[in-house]
């Protein structure tokens, strides 16, 4: 007989507790209240080089005019990056601990937007990793990277080439380092990036740091084609340590030296893509297209 009561007790309570963790889910809950539990986790390889941060900020700028009124966050795919951010005191949380921590402040909507270029291992592991907190976050989407569509590739290809300085004649070559890997198949999509560059530009194209097409294949191109200068662009999100050492830095081995040695005038342009306002829309209709699926 003091059952019947105590339940009733318990399921109200329960009910109660529904509630506070879920407002405005029923359309009870204030405007400001159900807009405060919606997230934006911005996801990048991430970067320890200071100056390469500028593209992240501007992301960050360009998301806050975009979705305003919507927290956010971010979260660094690369272990070692935030080993190195961590050591000098200023720790980015990885992927896992940044959705764990959403989950814990109740958001009820999170939106996790990948900040890579193409959907290769970095984003793969994103993947799974968001994965793990479908049921637990109610409204959990993930944006795809750059590249998902040919359009985005179109779009991006556009907005890279109008990034290079107005000095460049017609007959200066164009130089875009993507990164690659020559182990996941997501290194085709360079090989797509390329054509496109060709396309647009008789004399642009891409090489990667670590697939195809690779350093030597690119240089090769660019001595045949009889330009006498060549303008270097990082095909990366933040000119980072690849676009500073890899492309354009004073070791023998990088792609400067090499062009250098071979006769070439090299002028680098140290930009990521992060920092070009239609570049970054693309990210961002991404990051609405998911948005607008879990409305
Ligand atoms: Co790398």
């Amino acid at each position: 007989m003091r059952i019947i009561p105590s339940i009733r007790h318990l399921l109200c309570a329960t009910a109660m507790v529904a509630a506070a963790i879920a407002p405005g889910a029923e359309g009870g809950g204030g405007h400001s209240r159900s807009e405060s539990k919606r997230a934006i986790l911005l996801v990048a390889f991430g970067t320890s080089v200071g100056e390469a941060r500028k593209a992240y900020d501007h992301i960050e700028r360009l998301a806050r005019d975009r979705f305003p009124g919507q927290e956010l966050r971010w979260a660094y795919t690369s272990s070692m990056v935030r080993r190195k951010l961590a050591k000098a005191g200023t720790p980015v949380d990885g992927p896992l601990t940044a959705l764990a921590r959403l989950h814990e402040d109740g958001f009820s909507q999170v939106t996790v937007q990948s900040l890579h270029i193409v959907a290769g291992a970095e984003f793969h592991d994103l993947a799974e990793e968001v994965a793990l907190f479908r049921g637990r976050i109610p409204r959990l989407g993930l944006g795809l990277p750059l590249l998902a569509t040919y359009e985005d590739l179109d779009r991006a290809a556009r907005a890279t080439l109008a990034a290079v300085p107005a000095e460049r004649r017609p007959e200066d070559a164009i130089l875009l380092m993507g990164h690659g890997n020559e182990k996941h198949p997501s290194d085709l999509a360079y090989l797509a990036a390329d054509a496109q560059f060709r396309r647009l530009d008789p004399k642009a194209l891409l090489g990667t740091v670590e697939g195809r097409p690779n350093a030597d294949e690119v240089i090769a191109s660019i001595r045949s084609s009889g330009a006498k200068r060549v303008f270097l662009l990082p095909f990366m999100t933040v000119a980072g340590d690849h676009a500073r050492n890899d492309l354009a830095g004073p070791e023998a081995g990088s792609w400067a030296s090499r062009l250098k040695a071979a006769g070439l005038e090299v002028v680098p342009v140290l930009k990521g893509l992060g920092e070009y306002d239609p570049i970054v829309a693309i990210w961002l209709d991404h990051c609405a297209q998911v948005q607008s699926q879990s409305e």
